[in-house]
């Protein structure tokens, strides 16, 4: 029937956007999802139809507003990093170069160093400094292909400056073309004016900063630092059930430089992810498979602090837990704005397959996120988030070291220009 209807629809294009000329790695299912000679269609932010050429209806022009040639590109996902702390001020190059004379990153913090140290600088800085600092960091994530970044607080420890940090964060996410999801980390570490009082801060975290983050609507997410040097898992218990009665979802440092059960405590709690992992036991293992818990594996960290001690990859892989990978981008384990080094570092230390390793920074990474049902793979109805890679194998994005194939990066389906 031939009515205005009808008329509308053969007239106008259905798409905003269609690049043609692609190999995709949707990643969606297992391994990469490849399609050759695909088409990514575009409509209103959102992916319209990711398949082979052939299955498009009708000839590219009639069906977008704009067509593109992908130069035989290949397609991923845009880069999710769920795992940084890129929010903060100064440096630590002292601390390595103690670490090379035989400190141990342990020691460092024990003598006050470490993470109070980046505390100290980051509550001196002023927000606008904060955010140009922070911003550059962000800006050599974006430029090797991270459309979505989660960023932590953690180097305030007080109200003030903990809610700064979340406010930079929350900007750099509005003023920059990148997703931004936030983790309150106010459990990081015992700030010097509760020395010897880990509870009595806690108590500050749990009954004051929290609430004031959670009403001002800064925080994602909840983390914290469970170890020897940060809070045992008892404190953690407390400050996760603090979270939940707010309504956020929980994520933990967990089991880093020893086991004191975090990963298991954080599965129980529902928690998103439990990161780092070199120490994770096999209960812990079968708590994150039970509760869908993402296992975030941080290369960068185990390079940087020449950790030997592995994750268990191979009983992660074997109990079907999801495997992210991101940067843990920070001043003082993991000072890494490559995510494509992480990935390199995720096959040549943790022997990941290359597509294992880029599924962990897409797919596994948006859910380690809460954010599968929109961010992570190429399909329909997903957020029009993607990279075009001058490379000839997907398998180049984990094999380089130094290159950044990175030719062309699609946020929300517009173009994002470098
Ligand atoms: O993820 N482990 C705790 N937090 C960070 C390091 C923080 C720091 O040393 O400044 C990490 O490795
Ligand atoms: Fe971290």
């Amino acid at each position: 029937m031939w009515n205005r209807h009808s008329f509308k629809a053969m007239s106008d294009h259905a798409w905003d956007d269609l690049w043609l000329n692609a190999r995709i790695a949707t990643m969606a299912g297992d391994g990469w999802g490849a399609i050759e000679d695909g088409v990514v269609a575009v409509a209103g932010g959102r992916l319209a139809q990711v398949s082979p050429r052939a299955d498009l209806p009708r000839p590219p022009a009639a069906l977008a507003r704009r067509v593109h040639d992908a130069r035989g590109c290949w397609i991923t996902p845009g880069l999710v990093d769920c795992h940084t702390h890129l929010v903060y001020a100064g440096n630590r190059a002292r601390e390595f170069e103690l670490r090379l004379e035989g400190a141990t990153y342990e020691e460092i913090a024990r003598a006050g160093g470490g993470i109070r140290s980046t505390v100290a600088a980051t509550r001196a800085a002023g927000e606008a400094a904060l955010f140009e600092v922070s911003a550059r960091r962000l800006q050599r994530l974006m430029a090797e292909g991270v459309t979505t970044v989660e960023i932590k607080s953690g180097y305030g420890l007080d109200l003030e400056t903990e809610i700064k940090m979340l406010t930079v964060a929350r900007s750099l996410g509005e003023r920059l073309p990148v997703t931004v999801s936030t983790s309150f980390l106010g459990a990081h570490a015992v700030p010097v004016e509760f020395d010897g009082d880990a509870e009595g801060y806690l108590d500050l975290v749990i009954d004051t900063v929290l609430p004031a983050v959670a009403e001002a609507g800064l925080a994602d997410a909840v983390d914290a630092f469970c170890e020897g040097i940060g809070f045992s898992a008892a404190q953690t218990d407390r400050l996760f059930q603090a979270a939940r009665r707010l309504g956020l979802p929980v994520r933990l440092h967990a089991e880093q430089l020893s086991d004191l059960g975090g990963a298991g405590l954080a599965a129980r709690h529902g928690a998103l992810s439990a990161d780092h992992l070199e120490w994770l036991s096999a209960e812990g293992i079968a708590a994150m498979a039970a509760a869908g818990t993402v296992a975030v594996l941080l290369p960068g960290a185990f390079y940087f602090l020449r950790e030997t001690r592995l994750p268990p990859i191979a009983d992660l892989r074997a109990s079907g837990v999801p495997i992210a990978i991101a940067t843990d981008c920070n001043p003082g384990s993991a000072p890494v704005t490559s995510p494509l080094l992480m990935l390199n570092m995720a096959c040549t230390l943790f022997r990941l397959t290359p597509a294992e390793a880029v599924a962990g920074m897409t797919r596994h990474a948006a859910a380690a996120l809460g954010l599968g049902a929109s961010h992570g793979t190429l399909e329909a109805g997903k957020v029009a988030d993607f990279v075009l890679w001058d490379v000839e194998e997907p398998a180049e994005l984990a094999y380089a070291i130094g290159a950044n194939p990175c030719a062309t990066v699609v946020r929300g389906g517009k173009v994002r220009s470098a």
